[in-house]
């Protein structure tokens, strides 16, 4: 290679390094140059349906600069230091409803798709090409607003992007479910599941049925680590909780369809009932009297409705007729998880039932309710998606499969002609474990980072039209405020972003790794906050052949550097680095502490692993 290409080559190098969009766009070449935005640049729109994108746009980037920009509905695209946003008049056929091309040009921005949805997503392209004070609250002066050329062309991979939040076992404010929802469409999230109901909490008024919001949305406060909590006791109030009303439901609706998020409810049924038995006990097996747990329902506690009871139906009704009026996404979730189906066995009008109708078994028992569900979801124009227990028994006719409990069910269901959204616990339970669990709050099972960019929604063998996409799952039963609720979703949502975008063949993980790394100025500047752990030490146990431990260190992170100590100092890199050679334990030593640097900076946090956890952690 000549000196002059190598020169080239270096230069196009740092221009590129400058440009680290979270999800990568289908296609994208960084040229030469900048646009700078000045309080005289304008932004225009050329046709009426683009308005609420400007509107937006001039509220994000007003903020942070301080300049009041100019909007305009003009139809001219030969002006200069202006941002266009152009519906096209003859559609792309290659972006679809959600894609959009992308020029920065020195003297201008454009910004151009089929819709408006298409709009919106190369809006948050640019944004994300601007400098991090971009995303500051308050007026940064001083800033030089440059953005790099580009010339971007990009489209969804999957139309169902989701993200769950459970808003049941922790109740979260409208004001932070909209900051949620606003932080998804930076990465082009597009569904918002919103887990309403489940044991420890009922969260949606409905007009009617005032004891659930009386009742079922409160529960007695606890703190501390999930599964150490002690039931109500004697004369103690259910403090605990809240709701939203159904005017809080259309506002945060409305502020989704703004950001082209689509809400889809969850009302968990036929079991994870309890804050609804709470409410109203005729729903029961039982008819017992019970209170809204604050954490799983005890053994012996029957919080699965009862599908012979008259009672049960009429309430369903009410319900899902009021949610399908609040929510005009397509869809409504009705759970359908871990039914105690026992309680049907002993009960002597499902009994009844069963003999009736020739239904042999429990799981054909909850497949008679999925089917019945079905039709009311249809009757008001929608369509019912649950989790993969629904398959059990026999999968109800049009619905949809959120396959949790690894893939299987998805492909169980896809093979049967079923639409599938991809959860698997394995690849996208928010809630557990994204690091060690010695410096990690408390969370159950283990998902790196790494294990959520390496998911790949399509089976081998599963005709991909029937997978609708993915959804990372915020459970929070271990996540009691919302600072938390971030940590947890990002950044191994930003991950599940690319995996649910992205094309599957531009996946690359140092290269997430490096528009990662600078995104999270991003974050530090918006004050989202978000999870460090990948850039910790992954500590691990090997058998030497004579039966000895030794101690193996990586890193999820490539590039960096493990420092470690045996003697129960502190690490830095003035101590012993790990060069990749398991290492033998020094007699005496009880622990290993370790530490990670890069380019001679610590960057993850030092760990104190005691060596019985190593000898725990023996790779098999
Ligand atoms: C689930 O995690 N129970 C769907």
């Amino acid at each position: 290679m000549g000196v002059i290409s190598m020169q080239v080559m270096a230069q196009q190098n740092t221009i590129n390094e400058a440009v680290h969009i979270i999800p990568e766009p289908v296609s994208l070449q960084v040229n030469a140059g900048y646009f700078h935005l000045n309080r005289d640049t304008r932004i225009i729109y050329t046709t009426k349906q683009a308005s609420g994108i400007a509107a937006i746009m001039k509220g994000m980037l007003d903020e942070p600069t301080g300049f009041h920009l100019t909007v305009k509905n003009e139809n001219t695209e030969t002006a200069d230091n202006v941002i266009i946003l152009r519906l096209n008049t003859r559609p792309n056929t290659k972006l679809g409803d959600a894609g959009y091309t992308l020029k920065v040009l020195p003297d201008k921005v454009l910004i151009a798709a089929n819709k408006s949805r298409g709009l919106f997503y190369g809006m948050q392209t640019l944004m994300q090409l601007f400098p991090p004070d971009i995303e500051s609250k308050t007026v940064r002066k001083a800033v030089k607003w440059q953005i790099p050329s580009v010339n971007i062309l990009d489209y969804p991979r999957f139309g169902w992007r989701g993200l769950m939040l459970d808003v049941s076992r922790h109740f979260f404010s409208k004001q932070f479910v909209e900051a949620y929802i606003d932080e998804m469409a930076k990465y082009k999230f597009n569904v918002f599941h919103w887990h309403l109901a489940d044991d420890q909490g009922w969260r949606i008024e409905i007009k009617g049925l005032p004891k659930l919001t009386e009742v079922g949305a409160w529960r007695v406060p606890r703190t501390g680590r999930w599964g150490t909590f002690k039931g109500p006791q004697p004369g103690e109030k259910a403090t605990a909780g809240g709701y939203y009303t159904q005017e809080d439901i259309r506002e945060i609706v409305a502020y989704a369809q703004k950001r082209f998020v689509t809400i889809v409810p969850e009302i968990d049924v036929p079991a994870h009932s309890l804050a609804l038995i709470a409410s109203y006990p005729n729903l029961s097996c039982t008819k017992q009297q019970y209170s809204v747990t604050p954490q799983y329902a005890p053994g012996g506690v029957d919080n699965v409705l009862c599908v012979a009871d008259d009672s049960t139906w009429l309430i369903l009704d009410k319900i899902f007729t009021q949610v399908a009026a609040l929510f005009p996404g397509e869809y409504i979730h009705v759970g359908g998880d871990e039914a105690n189906r026992s309680f049907w066995t002993k009960d002597p009008k499902d009994q009844a039932l069963m003999k009736k109708e020739g239904i042999k078994t429990p799981a054909e028992l909850q497949s008679y309710f999925e089917k019945k569900l079905e039709k009311i979801i249809i009757s008001k124009g929608k369509k019912m998606i649950g989790w993969d227990e629904i398959l059990e028994g026999g999968l109800a006719p049009e619905a949809a499969v959120m396959s949790w409990r690894g893939i299987e069910g998805g492909i169980k269901a896809a093979k049967m002609g079923h639409h599938v959204v991809m959860t698997p616990t394995g690849n996208c339970y928010l809630d557990y474990c994204q690091g060690d669990p010695l410096v990690e709050p408390a969370a159950g099972g283990r998902l790196t980072l790494s294990t959520c960019y390496k998911f790949e929604p399509v089976p081998d063998g599963v005709d991909a039209k029937y997978i609708l996409g993915g959804q990372g799952n915020l459970w929070t039963e271990n996540v009691p405020n919302g600072r938390h609720a971030e940590y947890m979703t990002w950044p191994r949502s930003l991950a599940l972003s690319e995996v649910f975008w992205s094309p599957k063949n531009k996946r690359s993980w140092p290269d997430f790794v490096r528009r990662m790394d600078a995104r999270l100025k991003y974050m530090d500047i918006s004050k989202v906050k978000y999870a460090r752990s990948a850039y910790d030490a992954v500590i691990s146990g090997v058998k030497n052949a004579d039966g000895k431990l030794k101690v193996k260190l990586a890193t999820e992170i490539p590039g960096l550097d493990i420092y470690y100590t045996f003697d129960g100092t502190n690490p830095d890199n003035f101590y012993s680095k790990y060069e990749g050679t398991a290492l033998s334990i020094p007699k005496g030593a009880t622990e290993i502490r370790v530490i990670t640097y890069r380019d001679g900076k610590p960057i993850g946090r030092q760990i104190n692993c005691p060596l019985t956890e190593v000898a725990k952690r023996i790779q098999k």
